[in-house]
């Protein structure tokens, strides 16, 4: 499968507008093939967490499946979600309204990590479907965070994007589902600057609704992932193509 090259892209700032609001009404709807995937990844990377450590860092949290996710892998941990998108915001306090024993556990920072109040130690950190958002500097920046934060040994789960799935240049569907009368659909394109995710509904052969979300991405892929997290101290051990687990290697008192 034809991908665009890898690339590394100037990334636009993801969080000047709110570039994931008009893909919250279907994300969740649409997302159960990329989750049948990712969601025993996950549990792998998080497999012997230990909550005392401080909490579990959900960078990008989105409507909250890789929140959930994690705090299903990790009982016990409190869980920091930072999301910048106020519509995917709205899905993840609905989860939450959904799980009183989630909501319990997870307090939501509106922002980026720079807005999040962080304790000195964290017991995992995770980030999906986030990094290729973040230009250099901002990725320098949160490879140095992770490596002072994260307790000795504890992990931070990535992803990139996989290479043997989208963004493909001709449209690829990604997953539809029939929801009432209707049939949801995601699609994916590749271009130069990132991907767009189109959402359709559709009545039969009528598209009644269309919804594009042009989505910047760097390119950054597994292998500059490892260089980049390498040089702030974390060492990099792939689970799949796209897929890694970052532990730090260096103590806070030698990085400052
Ligand atoms: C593909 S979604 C992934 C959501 C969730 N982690 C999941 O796996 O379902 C990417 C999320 O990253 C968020 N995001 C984009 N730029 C960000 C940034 N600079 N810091 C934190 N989150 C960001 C988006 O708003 C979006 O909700």
């Amino acid at each position: 499968m034809a991908l665009p090259d890898t690339t590394e892209r100037d990334v636009p700032d993801t969080t000047d507008h709110d570039l994931y609001g008009p893909a919250a009404e279907f994300y969740d709807l649409l997302a159960a093939p990329a989750w049948a995937r990712l969601g025993p990844l996950l549990r792998r990377a998080l497999d012997r967490v230990d909550p005392g450590h401080g909490p579990l860092l959900d960078i990008g949290a989105g409507t909250g499946l890789s929140t959930e996710a994690a705090a299903d892998a990790v009982p016990g941990a409190q869980l920091l979600a930072v999301e910048p998108s106020a519509g995917m915001r709205i899905a993840l306090s609905t989860r939450l309204a959904c799980r009183p024993e989630l909501a319990s556990r997870v307090t939501v920072t509106a922002g980026t990590v720079n807005d999040a109040r962080l304790p000195p130690r964290l017991c995992a950190a995770v980030a999906l479907g986030v990094v290729g958002h973040l230009g250099p500097a901002e990725r320098a920046a949160l490879w140095r965070l992770l490596s002072e934060r994260l307790a000795p040994g504890a992990p931070a789960v990535v992803d990139v994007l996989d290479r043997t799935a989208p963004p493909t240049r001709a449209p690829l569907r990604l997953a539809t589902r029939r929801v009432g009368a209707l049939d949801y659909e995601s699609w994916s394109e590749g271009a130069d600057d990132g991907w767009t995710l189109t959402y359709r509904v559709r009545d039969g052969e009528t598209v009644v609704r269309e919804h594009a979300v042009p989505l910047p991405w760097s390119g950054i892929g597994i292998d500059d992932l490892a260089e980049e997290a390498g040089a702030a101290g974390l060492v990099c051990t792939p689970l799949g193509p796209d897929f890694a687990v970052l532990r730090s290697t260096t103590t806070r008192e030698e990085l400052s």
